[in-house]
């Protein structure tokens, strides 16, 4: 099988499909029948919206008119996102009208506003209206960020009034059949996540506990449920891809000789097992929804 790892519009492209099988269905109701009672526009902010994965999967199901911000740092990720919703309008026979900042879908009666926005989530109360903004949404993407980012960004959104929807929250992996050093491979992979970067120290794999815990200090009310990847044996694609982000991460560190040799070890048998299809990947996720 050829996968272009380099290429971060097809990741996010192939890791759509097992993100709207894992997004938690009771989250999901608390989100759209709390914003039921709101008869004008919805105005939805989302931060590293990627190639606006969310817009394709709630522009249907919300009742609403909907006015879009999607804050990016890559602009080529902004101008896949145009491209894909194109395509999504076209195969759904949405009407489509398109201005050089921002484009629309529109479905008889329902239109949706998408503006695109380059720039960092740091910089959220100048990327988007945030005395218009009614939800910030994100999907996958908060344990990019630092604890210091997030608590600054809880900050600005409880002192607005605005809620705060963040699907696929990462938590953790697990391999069947079980090996023993998974335990320690898991364990590098994680400390990868936190190294130390141009911002501080990403979240990573603790960002549930620690989004709860700053989100609970803001006084907020939280549903949080869990949306896992059952990624199964037939899954070979996104398991090709699970074992490559921890293969290159893994390069990263300074292993010693004896624990490149556990590691490749373990790479070896589980790239067997892939090839065999007696491979699965669980990946733990969190949906989470808070309001003031
Ligand atoms: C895992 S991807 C998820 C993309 C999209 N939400 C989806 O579900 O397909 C995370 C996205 O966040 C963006 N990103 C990471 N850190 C960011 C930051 N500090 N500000 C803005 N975007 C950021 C990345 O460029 C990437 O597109």
């Amino acid at each position: 099988m050829h996968l272009n790892y380099d290429d971060p519009i097809a990741w996010l492209d192939h890791r759509y499909t097992c993100d709207v099988q894992a997004r938690n269905a009771s989250i999901e109701k608390k989100f759209v029948s709390f914003f039921n009672p709101h008869e004008s526009v919805l105005h939805i902010t989302d931060v590293g919206a990627g190639t606006a994965t969310n817009v394709c999967y709630y522009f249907d199901k919300l009742k609403h008119q909907q006015e879009w911000t999607l804050i990016e740092r890559y602009d080529f990720l902004l101008q896949a996102a145009r491209e894909r919703l194109r395509k999504l309008a076209e195969q759904q026979g949405y009407l489509w009208d398109e201005q050089s900042d921002r484009v629309q879908l529109i479905d008889n009666n329902k239109r949706a506003t998408i503006r695109f926005v380059n720039g960092d989530v740091e910089h959220l109360e100048e990327l988007t209206d945030m005395e218009q903004t009614d939800v910030l949404v994100a999907n996958a993407f908060y344990d990019l960020i630092s604890f210091d980012q997030f608590d600054a960004l809880i900050g600005k959104i409880a002192r607005h009034n605005i809620a705060f929807l963040s699907t696929l929250n990462y938590y953790e992996t697990s391999f069947y059949p079980f090996q023993e050093e998974d335990h320690q491979v898991m364990r590098w992979y994680h400390m990868h996540m936190k190294r130390p970067q141009p911002f501080g120290i990403a979240m990573g794999a603790d960002c549930c506990e620690e989004m709860l815990d700053l989100l609970t200090q803001h006084h907020l009310m939280i549903e949080q449920e869990s949306s896992q990847w059952h990624l199964k044996r037939s899954n070979t694609t996104m398991q090709h891809y699970i074992l490559h982000f921890i293969e290159i991460a893994l390069a990263e560190l300074n292993l010693t000789f004896e624990e490149q040799d556990l590691f490749s070890q373990w790479l070896k048998t589980r790239k067997k097992q892939l090839h065999d299809r007696s491979l699965e990947i669980i990946v733990d996720h969190n949906d989470i929804f808070a309001t003031e």
